[in-house]
């Protein structure tokens, strides 16, 4: 495979470039930030380096299949770690034919509960609903699966650093999250999907190793899913995607007051969420041990859908 040379290119053409002489538009030119991009990829540990360098390998031959010719593929893949902007190769990596599922603390390996909250055990049941978890089973998706999920990035410091003065950038995982979630979330509002599935288990004590606060889902995936219902009145076709959670923790109660809080808290209390949310308040199932996510539970959720169907006569 053809090993791409970005940080090569920007790290050659390295020159001490300060605050002061960035280009006002980002249009005139992107390469001050690209070099800033560099250097911050070299700050990081050598495994996450090793994870994200892939990751961004994978999507500059993405963007070379995809984006026309004459595009920067170095450039624009740069911007989603910059978190610029999304190129339109970018949405199309995350489509999913099914409608998506969102989900948060499921993992294979040590302490991880078979049939309940290993991956393995979420992607049957996504099966079982329908559904696809966008990642990894989207393009995208898979990408970061492939570069293992990012995890190694997880404790280092250096990914939650902005390396430029734009009030877009919260560091390189930020800013890829960041992107990636809306995608994901664009997706499924586009298709006006009808439910949204969202499996969670997760330590709602923020200070917990593994914090729900901590969570893509909570940081980045919430908030969009709320945007994208605010804007979706705009157009005159507003939606109302009905939510059911799964908490296998079971503690539901608690879950759903903090999901709502974090709804309403990212699109200020926007009059037609306040009505989607009124109309179509969010659901939640506990499925604590000894539940299994088995084709009996996943029946139970597709009660909870409450779908629309068409009438003929
Ligand atoms: C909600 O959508 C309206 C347009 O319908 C927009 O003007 C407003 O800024 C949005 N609110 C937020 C918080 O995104």
């Amino acid at each position: 495979m053809v090993r791409i040379p970005l940080l090569v290119a920007a790290v050659a053409t390295l020159r001490p470039f300060g605050r002061a002489v960035r280009p006002k538009s980002a249009e005139l030119d992107l390469q001050p930030d690209h070099v800033l991009l560099a250097q911050q990829f070299q700050r990081l540990t050598p495994r996450c380096q090793e994870q994200l360098e892939g990751l961004q390998r994978d999507l500059m031959v993405a963007c070379q299949l995809r984006e026309s010719r004459g595009h920067d593929c170095n450039k624009i893949v740069g911007n989603i770690f910059s978190g610029w902007a999304r190129p339109r190769f970018f949405e199309t990596l995350a489509a999913s034919d099914k409608e998506a599922m969102l989900w948060a603390g499921m993992w294979d390996g040590a302490g991880s509960e078979p049939g309940r909250t290993t991956k393995q055990a979420l992607f049957d049941f996504a099966d079982s609903v329908d559904a696809d978890t966008v990642h990894p089973s989207s393009k995208l998706g898979k990408m970061v699966a492939d570069h293992g999920d990012l995890e190694a990035c997880n404790k280092d410091p250096a990914v939650y650093e902005a390396f430029t003065d734009s009030s877009d950038n919260k560091g390189l995982i930020p800013n890829f999250w960041n992107q990636a979630s809306k995608v994901f979330v664009k997706g499924m509002a586009n298709k006006k999907q009808v439910s949204v599935v969202i499996v969670v288990n997760k330590d709602l004590n923020p200070q917990a190793e593994r914090s729900f606060q901590k969570s893509v889902l909570y940081n980045y995936e919430l908030p969009e899913l709320a945007r994208e219902v605010n804007w979706s009145f705009e157009d005159g076709d507003p939606w109302h995607p009905q939510v059911v959670v799964v908490d296998l923790k079971g503690t539901c109660d608690e879950m759903l007051k903090t999901m709502k809080e974090r709804i309403e808290h990212t699109v200020l209390n926007e009059f037609w969420v306040q009505k989607w949310l009124k109309k179509k308040p969010l659901r939640c199932l506990p499925c604590t041990a000894p539940c299994m996510l088995d084709e009996n539970f996943a029946e139970k959720v597709k009660k909870e859908f409450n779908r629309k169907w068409y009438h003929f006569w």
